[in-house]
């Protein structure tokens, strides 16, 4: 038994001496190689054509060349890689990824000559294999693939809430354009159908059922029709729906503040809980709310909607932390004054208007699409890494310090 253990370990440190051997003699060899010919590359100055051919697999003609520096910390600027170059292939570096537009390589400090060797990026060989999820896409894609890809919604299933007017409606035409099949709801039936008529003379995919979201049995039958119109599959939940009294807070009547909180809050949470299924069943999920900036910053006689924006920032964080398991992402859009039906009385005023453009940086009103977008790329795999983030669609507002006019 002893015998047989010793064999063993004798065994063991002969494959790993020989392993090791092999490495030492790989290493050597690459060693080698590379001054060889840096050696020849510096002879000839600056470029030198003898890895053209290697680098044949990113498809284009290249060039080596050497670059001068002090010491291994001392990287040839990429500048100088663009206007040594002749590419026409995307400059990447190995460590950083897609950093400008001419040429892919891969560098390596030689002491003895003090220089850094550029090397073209070379698919085939292991050690300088850079796996870009990106430059496998630009090498091995068209760009209309590409663009079906990342920056698409092309096969997502969502559900937006309150999509006949304002930014709801944006957001219906934003995604449904981007390629998803969007359901959507509303209360008033004949503005509802006249959407859906203009949506599919568009070309877009666009259903939609009568459904008061602060009331649950209707919610409950929005879910079971989303269900069986999407297969149990949700992709995309936008809750959209949101309204306002204004009023200072005592003045809130105990209808007021049930209305408000059913609406902005409570139809907000049951839809999320109601969808939970059908967004993990996509498999990739993800849930955009519309916040506003009345939950980061106090607005005149906004104090229960303010509050309820609050609330919803929080869901926003907590969920992202909560689903993530389930490859479900929540992020919230925080407008400032969007022109829509429901700011139109309150902006009818000149005077209040000019308070707002005074309080906002870039000026003016936001428009609908300029949530829309934001929401769509928070829905698209492009956004994948992001989640719990409430983002401000403001001109500047919520940043606004103090700026006097005359100083
Ligand atoms: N506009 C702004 O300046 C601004 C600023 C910050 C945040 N926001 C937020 O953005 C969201 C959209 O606002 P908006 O300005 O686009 O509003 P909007 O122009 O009044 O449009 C609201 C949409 O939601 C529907 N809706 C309202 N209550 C509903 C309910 N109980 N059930 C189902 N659908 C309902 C409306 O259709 P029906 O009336 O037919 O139901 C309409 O399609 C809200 O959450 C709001 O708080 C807006």
């Amino acid at each position: 038994m002893k015998a047989y253990a010793e064999a063993l370990v004798k065994a063991k440190a002969e494959e790993e001496a020989k392993e090791a051997a092999e490495k030492a003699g790989e290493d050597t060899n690459t060693t080698k190689r590379l001054e060889e010919e840096a050696k020849k590359l510096s002879e000839k100055e600056s470029k030198v054509d003898s890895l053209a051919e290697e680098a044949k697999g990113v498809g284009a003609p290249m060039k080596c060349i050497l670059s001068k520096a002090k010491d291994s910390t001392q990287a040839p600027s990429l500048q100088a890689l663009a206007h040594h170059s002749t590419m026409t292939q995307p400059l990447i570096s190995p460590s950083s990824g897609l950093v400008n537009t001419q040429t892919p390589f891969a560098s390596c400090f030689n002491p003895q000559l003090n220089t850094h060797l550029i090397l073209p990026f070379k698919r085939t060989t292991s050690s300088f294999r850079y796996k870009s999820p990106i430059l496998n896409q630009i090498q091995t894609m068209a760009p209309s693939n590409l663009k079906s890809n990342r920056w698409s919604l092309q096969g997502k299933a969502a559900l937006v809430t309150g999509g006949t007017r304002g930014i709801g409606r944006a957001i219906v035409e934003e995604l449904a354009g981007l390629g998803a099949t969007v359901h959507t709801c509303s209360r008033n039936e004949n503005e509802l159908d006249k959407c859906l008529v203009e949506w599919k003379s568009l070309g877009l995919k666009v259903s939609g059922s009568i459904c008061d979201v602060s009331i649950r049995a209707q919610r409950e039958s929005l879910m079971e029709k989303v269900s069986s119109l999407f297969d149990c599959k949700l992709n995309i939940l936008v809750n959209n729906v949101g309204t306002n009294i204004r009023k200072p807070m005592v003045d809130l009547t105990a209808e007021e503040v049930s209305t408000l909180l059913a609406t902005n809050f409570d139809s907000v949470f049951n839809l999320c809980q109601l969808a939970y299924p059908l967004l993990k069943a996509s498999g990739l999920g993800c849930v955009v709310f519309t916040s506003s900036v009345s939950g980061f910053v106090s607005l005149k006689s906004m104090s229960l909607q303010g509050a309820t924006k609050g609330a919803i920032n929080q869901l926003t964080r907590n969920l992202a932390c909560e689903w993530a398991k389930d490859n479900i992402r929540s992020n919230a859009v925080a407008p400032w004054y969007i022109r829509t039906s429901m700011v139109e009385q309150v902006l009818s005023n000149k005077e209040y208007l000019e308070e707002v453009y005074s309080r906002t940086p870039l000026q003016r009103l936001g428009d609908p699409t300029e949530v829309s977008s934001l929401v769509a790329f928070l829905c698209m795999p492009a956004s994948s890494y992001i989640t719990g983030q409430i983002i401000c669609v403001d001109g500047g507002m919520s940043v606004n310090g103090f700026y006097p006019k005359d100083y």
